[in-house]
């Protein structure tokens, strides 16, 4: 375990309030949908991102699935983009589980895709029975891969009106969708209003243990809840996790904002260090991306300081703050990457 952990906000552990409610939670079998707390997570979760109804599940990767799964049927396509968190790091589980292509779409520097590629994607005779149809746009917000971007409201009304002249639906990947929320200064429900259905993850700045949530409509719900199933997601006594995800809800959203003040005051450090090309982008969120000499070096010699930081690809470093950083921790990571940009050799004596 190291000191300070930058690598994900996924490290966050349990408050001493969540795991006290795991104690105590009144608990039923979940498959039934006689598990009264995973009830309450459920109708509180819909509510916060101002959509009919919701559905815990065990996992943002298998929030994601299920939801491509009950909006596509088998042989149709999948829009979603190529830096995307479901296109590059979940396993291909719609081709694989769903019988469903992917169509990648590169994402711009700022996460948004272009409108036009999308067009591209759906054929121009839609009844000439060699294509796949596309059957569903998703979106990431905010874009991990793409440096933790926020994607601007008039993307989001874009796509939404490019799906509806299409006649497709939109999936929302908001995995940080309270972080996206707090840094664009638009009420969560307002950024989920421009999809049909929404994935968020209660596992990473909100700290609780496991799990994530699917909303939308009551309908697309039912039908998540049954891939859910399928999938092997039924999870009985659920509500001992889903008692945490309540409080993750009431507790941890109003913090976020300190996550965030904790990003920007390391990358204002990182710019003062030596070495260093910060990304030149705005921090926006809790995510900090900057590129090292050596970034393969950098992580080991950090990680042998004490300091957890994570190469996210093409020599790029990720750190991420979250409830488990202070911004003493902050300064103090800034004290070994400076040290790790000087010495980056460990002394073998
Ligand atoms: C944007 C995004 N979506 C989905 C996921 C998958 O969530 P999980 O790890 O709970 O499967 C992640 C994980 O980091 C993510 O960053």
């Amino acid at each position: 375990m190291f000191r300070v952990e930058l690598r994900s906000d996924t490290f966050t552990l349990p408050t001493a309030e969540m795991l006290d409610a795991m104690t105590t939670a009144e608990l039923g079998d979940d498959v039934y949908g006689e598990d009264p707390t995973v009830n309450a997570l459920e109708r509180r979760a819909a509510q916060m991102v101002g959509k009919e109804a919701a559905c815990f599940m065990p996992s943002g990767t298998m929030s994601n699935l299920a939801s491509i799964m009950a909006h596509c049927p088998r042989g149709s396509q999948v829009i979603v983009g190529a830096e995307s968190d479901i296109y590059v790091y979940q396993a291909g589980g719609a081709s694989v589980c769903g019988g469903i292509v992917y169509h990648p779409v590169a994402n711009r520097r700022d996460g948004t895709m272009d409108l036009e590629e999308i067009e591209a994607a759906f054929p121009d005779d839609p009844d000439d029975p060699q294509f796949a149809l596309p059957a569903l746009i998703c979106l990431e917000n905010p874009q991990n891969h793409c440096g933790g971007r926020v994607l601007p409201l008039g993307h989001l009304k874009a796509i939404r009106a490019l799906a509806t002249q299409r006649g497709v639906p939109v999936h929302l990947d908001g995995a940080r969708i309270f972080n996206a929320a707090l840094a664009c200064g638009v009420a969560a429900p307002e950024l989920a209003s421009y999809a049909d259905s929404i994935q968020f993850c209660l596992s990473k700045g909100l700290a609780a243990p496991a799990g994530s949530v699917v909303a939308g409509s009551r309908p697309f719900v039912a039908e998540v809840r049954r891939i859910r199933k399928m999938l092997g997601g039924g999870m009985r006594q659920a509500g001992v996790l889903a008692a945490a995800g309540l409080v993750a809800l009431e507790t941890m959203v109003g913090r976020l904002a300190e996550d965030h003040a904790n990003a920007v005051r390391l990358a204002e450090g990182l710019a003062d260090l030596d070495g260093v090309r910060l990304d030149p982008r705005p921090v926006e969120m809790n995510m900090v991306f900057f590129r090292p000499p050596d970034a393969a070096a950098f992580v080991a010699r950090c990680g042998e300081m004490g300091v957890g930081v994570a190469e996210l690809g093409r020599g790029r470093i990720r750190c991420v703050t979250h409830a488990g950083i202070s911004a003493e921790d902050v300064d103090h990571a800034l004290t070994v990457f400076a040290k790790a940009l000087s010495e980056p050799a460990s002394n073998p004596s």
